[in-house]
């Protein structure tokens, strides 16, 4: 299942992080901007339990969020997603899973993964700007599953059917949530229209 976040507000700073004259400053803003909505969607589902609170007035039954939140960005451009969903969730504990894509083969290489241990009976959020053939993404699910992770969701910026389709044939229980669903990958397995090197962009750094 991939849901799309078409908000004005979502789609109007979309239009600024895809822009080429974008530079990297405003990009790591607008990252994390965007960041903050999609997750706000991406939690609607998420455990709560029942508490009463003594307002100055009377009491108030309220709801608080019953789950442990882990935040797991793929490195390295997940790390440009992470300050926004942390602002949206302070407490929540953070994983890291690192991960490339092979220039030749498209193929992710995994180099790097450090989990709480709290991946177990909790929430995990896949972070990563991009998911484009999706092998990156099912790969940091693969990890995490095999680490005890049940409840997993993943929050990207751009995403396009190819990736949403791999995603779904390995794992569909695992639902996406995207500011974009783009037209194709082109030869190079970038998403068209997209906005690029998300990695690059973000960290100033170019091929
Ligand atoms: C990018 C992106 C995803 C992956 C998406 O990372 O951030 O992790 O490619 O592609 P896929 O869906 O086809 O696997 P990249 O490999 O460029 O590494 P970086 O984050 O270190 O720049
Ligand atoms: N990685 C990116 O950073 N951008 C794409 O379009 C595809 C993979």
């Amino acid at each position: 299942m991939a849901e799309l976040i078409d908000h004005p507000c979502v789609q109007h700073k979309l239009a600024i992080i895809r822009d080429a004259e974008t530079g990297h400053k405003r990009f790591r803003e607008l990252a994390t901007e965007i960041t903050k909505f999609i997750c706000y969607e991406a939690l609607k589902n998420v455990k709560t339990r029942e508490v009463v609170v003594r307002t100055p007035v009377a009491d108030a039954t309220c709801h608080k969020i019953d789950t442990d939140l882990v935040v797991v960005p793929i490195l390295r451009a997940g790390v440009g997603m992470l300050e926004g969903i942390l602002e949206l969730v302070p407490t929540a504990r953070v994983g890291f899973v690192g991960l490339y894509r092979d220039e030749k083969t498209k193929q992710p290489v995994t180099y790097y993964e450090r989990f709480p241990r709290q991946i177990e009976g909790g929430t995990c959020i896949v972070i990563d700007p991009m998911l484009a053939t999706g092998g990156s993404t099912v790969a940091a699910i693969d990890l995490l599953k095999e680490n005890g992770a049940g409840n997993i969701v993943v929050v990207c910026i751009v995403t396009c059917p190819e990736g949403i389709q791999l995603v779904e044939k390995h794992h569909p229980d695992v639902p996406i949530y995207a500011a974009a669903i783009d037209d194709y990958l082109n030869e190079n397995k970038y998403i068209v229209p997209g906005l690029g090197d998300a990695g690059d962009r973000l960290f100033g750094t170019s091929h």
